[in-house]
């Protein structure tokens, strides 16, 4: 057992994510400089497409304006605008005066696409007879993401298809026919799923998946007592309350998911596969925790090569019904949301030290609350041991020094944080400083992520790589 068990730590740690790297975004054919990606995503390694053919003339819907010494208001540019019936979407500006002490104010205006050419040149000119320039900006470019609750029902189209990565890993439990064909329907149930469906998927779990479950609960439980935060314990007997035989059988990710929406607002979604760190990361922005359905097979219990039901809702279901962690968790999903490759690396480094595998400190002692660490005996045990090193969370520290976190090995370094509403507030500060060209905030009555600038989205098409 104990090989196994060491195997499935080598192997789920590559899985936590879709893929670990992507392709080299294609030299020809991808259309940046029309859409002035290079200067904005340098770093990117995906590829991406523009999913929309706006008229360019249409594109300008910023403009930059620059008055000296005040010698004209906001006032009269506003009132140009008004003339046009043109509305105003946002308004910036900026104060500096020159080596003669003399202001000059730049005021950067986003303003309602759709005035025809001719009347949009008349505009201009106006305002150029009362500025010092006048420049037409384009739209900043980003890769898409969802706005509103149902675009998430499209991102499955990003699953990577597990079967065959397990397939070249020549794991012993693919050959069970009858367990990949379950597999294969748990996952398609999923994969049909929208998410204003009245019910998701329920699954009939077999007499193996119940035992898989019991085994591994009884396991961990034993730890958890000593080594998980007193939140997660907290949330753990809720879950014993409300799922009746919570101990012994798996419970229906429907049931958890309402608990968790009367809770907290979080809802389960579930999911063929894993999804790209990207995907993933913005189905948190709206309270949306990927899960899969499927349980790891029989024969080897503590063996998972990735994600199962047990890693979901076991590691991460409880820590969702706690405000404070599902506030920083829906925080950085938001900031994920349009951000540049590089930046979304960073996010998923924060995410993977905290949501997987954070720990803090309680009276003194190291405490787990990741779900990486709640869901492996083995790594449960060592984290709290004096073998690993233990930093306070910095999410600075983090992107600047641990990016190259292991992905195929027991974590040889934990962050560890004093209080949840503490780290709350570091990811907050981190997050409201991310390079990106717009605000995103959530409006949790609509469901809907709403900008304070206008973007173009393009698509970003994933390469996954194989293993
Ligand atoms: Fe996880």
């Amino acid at each position: 057992m104990n090989e196994y068990i060491s195997l499935s730590k080598q192997v789920y740690h590559t899985k936590l994510f879709g893929f670990q790297t992507t392709p080299k975004r294609a030299k020809s054919g991808a259309n940046f400089s029309t859409m002035n990606l290079s200067q904005s995503y340098n770093d990117s390694n995906i590829l991406y497409h523009q999913d929309s053919c706006l008229n360019p003339i249409e594109e300008a819907s910023s403009i930059k304006i620059r008055i000296q010494d005040q010698s004209r208001s906001l006032n009269d540019i506003l009132s140009i605008f008004k003339s046009f019936n043109v509305e105003i979407t946002r308004i910036q500006s900026k104060s500096y005066p020159n080596w003669q002490e003399k202001y000059t104010t730049t005021y950067y205006l986003d303003y309602q696409r759709g005035l025809q050419e001719q009347l949009k040149m008349i505009l201009i000119q106006q305002l150029e007879a009362i500025s010092q320039s006048v420049e037409q900006l384009k739209l900043p470019v980003v890769p898409w993401f969802p706005q509103q609750l149902s675009d998430l029902d499209g991102i499955e189209n990003l699953t990577i298809q597990t079967e065959s990565e397990a397939q070249k890993l020549e794991l012993l439990y693919f050959k069970d026919k009858n367990y990949q064909k379950r597999r294969k329907l748990i996952g398609l149930a999923a994969s049909q799923y929208k998410i204003n469906d009245k019910s998701l998927p329920i699954i009939e779990y077999t007499d193996n998946d119940n035992y898989v479950w019991d085994y591994c609960f009884t396991r961990l439980s034993k730890l958890y007592k000593n080594i998980a935060c007193e939140e997660f314990n907290w949330a753990i007997d809720q879950f014993k309350k409300q799922f009746s035989n919570f101990e012994q059988k798996v419970p229906q990710l429907n049931d958890v998911s309402i608990y968790l929406q009367s809770q907290t607002g979080w809802r389960l979604k579930p999911v063929a596969g894993m999804l790209s760190k990207r995907e993933f990361l913005n189905g948190l922005a709206f309270k949306v925790f990927h899960c899969v359905q499927y349980v790891r097979h029989h024969s080897v219990p503590l063996y998972a090569y990735e994600p199962d039901i047990i890693h979901d809702l076991l590691g991460h279901g409880p820590m969702f019904a706690i405000q404070d962690f599902s506030d920083f968790s829906q925080q950085l999903g938001i900031a994920s949301l349009g951000v540049s490759d590089e930046e979304l690396e960073k996010l998923a480094a924060i995410y993977m030290y905290t949501i997987e595998f954070g720990m803090c400190r309680e009276k003194g002692q190291l405490k787990a609350y990741g779900a990486g660490l709640m869901g492996s005996v083995n790594e449960l045990e060592y984290c709290v041991s004096d073998k690993p090193q233990h930093l306070p969370f910095n999410p600075y520290v983090i992107c600047r020094d641990h990016m190259n976190y292991p992905l195929n090995a027991i974590q040889p370094l934990y962050f560890v944080v004093d209080s949840f509403s503490d780290v709350t507030k570091l990811i907050s500060d981190y997050c409201n400083q991310i390079n990106r060209p717009f605000n995103a905030t959530y409006n949790s009555k609509q469901q809907r992520i709403f900008l304070d600038k206008e973007v173009r989205m393009v698509k970003a098409i994933n390469k996954v790589p194989s293993l």
